[in-house]
């Protein structure tokens, strides 16, 4: 988690307008962890669209940005129970409900679905082109690479980032190009991920998949069953009407 450093404003505190004139007041927990060294609160005053002070547990105290923010930062500081205030939001505020955030969402995960398919590749050196599609994992941080013949492949891979589905979950694609060898090799994608305990091998399977191998059967069988009645119609004609020839008709 270090990485996605993730920010949820929790209160939105004050609007006031008037005559196009507008200000507002933003408060906010920047957080990694529940560990309180891990967490900032900032709360920010803007007026028309212009920060103007801000209270910031890593100072401890207002800043002003512009000259009515330097003068109230001023005043603001002076009052000790007005920082003492401000500087307990960070574990009354942010820890609390970080720690809900946490438990509810933060700490799940989802199991990542891969599928292989092949492709067409875009031109270029290589023939084929094989995708691993992995749909409906949480949370956004995934690896997914590429096996060989045992050994990994690096070569003529291309991946999208991690596309949010706007349902919580996330999904990636990643494309290897390569040349087959003429003996038959393993080509495998693996994904790693914090839902599962060992990295998911998914083998690539060269013969058609199970979509196209059930489309050719009912193919198939159509046929067959029109083949057998046409057969049975023809032979059902041809009896008919070699009766007819044989009943004399004086
Ligand atoms: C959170 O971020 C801080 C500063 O970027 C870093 O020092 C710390 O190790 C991070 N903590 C976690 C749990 O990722």
């Amino acid at each position: 988690m270090a990485s996605s450093f993730l920010s949820v404003s929790l209160l939105f505190i004050g609007l006031h307008a008037a005559d196009g004139f507008m200000h507002y007041v933003v408060s906010r927990c920047d957080f990694n962890s529940t560990d309180l060294k891990d967490i900032e609160f900032i709360r920010s005053y803007s007026y028309n669209k212009l920060e103007i002070i801000r209270f910031s547990s890593s100072v401890g105290k207002y800043v002003g940005y512009t000259e009515l923010g330097v003068k109230n930062a001023e005043n603001w500081n002076k009052d000790p129970s007005e920082l003492a205030a401000m500087r307990a939001q960070k574990e009354t505020v942010c820890q609390h409900n970080i720690k809900i955030w946490y438990d509810a969402a933060l700490t799940k995960s989802a199991e990542p679905k891969v599928f292989l398919s092949s492709a067409t590749p875009p031109g270029g050196k290589h023939s084929s082109m094989l995708v691993c599609s992995v749909f409906d994992f949480y949370p956004k941080n995934i690896k997914v690479s590429w096996i060989r013949d045992g050994q990994p492949e690096t070569a003529g891979v291309t991946s999208t980032d991690e596309l949010a589905d706007g349902d919580w979950y996330y999904q990636t694609h990643s494309h290897l190009e390569y040349t087959p060898s003429r003996s038959g090799e393993k080509i495998s994608c693996m994904v790693e991920h914090i839902s599962l305990s060992k990295p998911l091998v998914t083998d690539w399977d060269p013969s058609m998949p199970e979509p196209e191998r059930n489309k050719i059967a009912i193919g198939a069988s159509g046929l067959i069953l029109g083949l057998t009645l046409s057969l049975a119609g023809f032979i059902y004609y041809k009896r008919k009407a070699r009766g007819r020839i044989l009943v004399p008709s004086n």
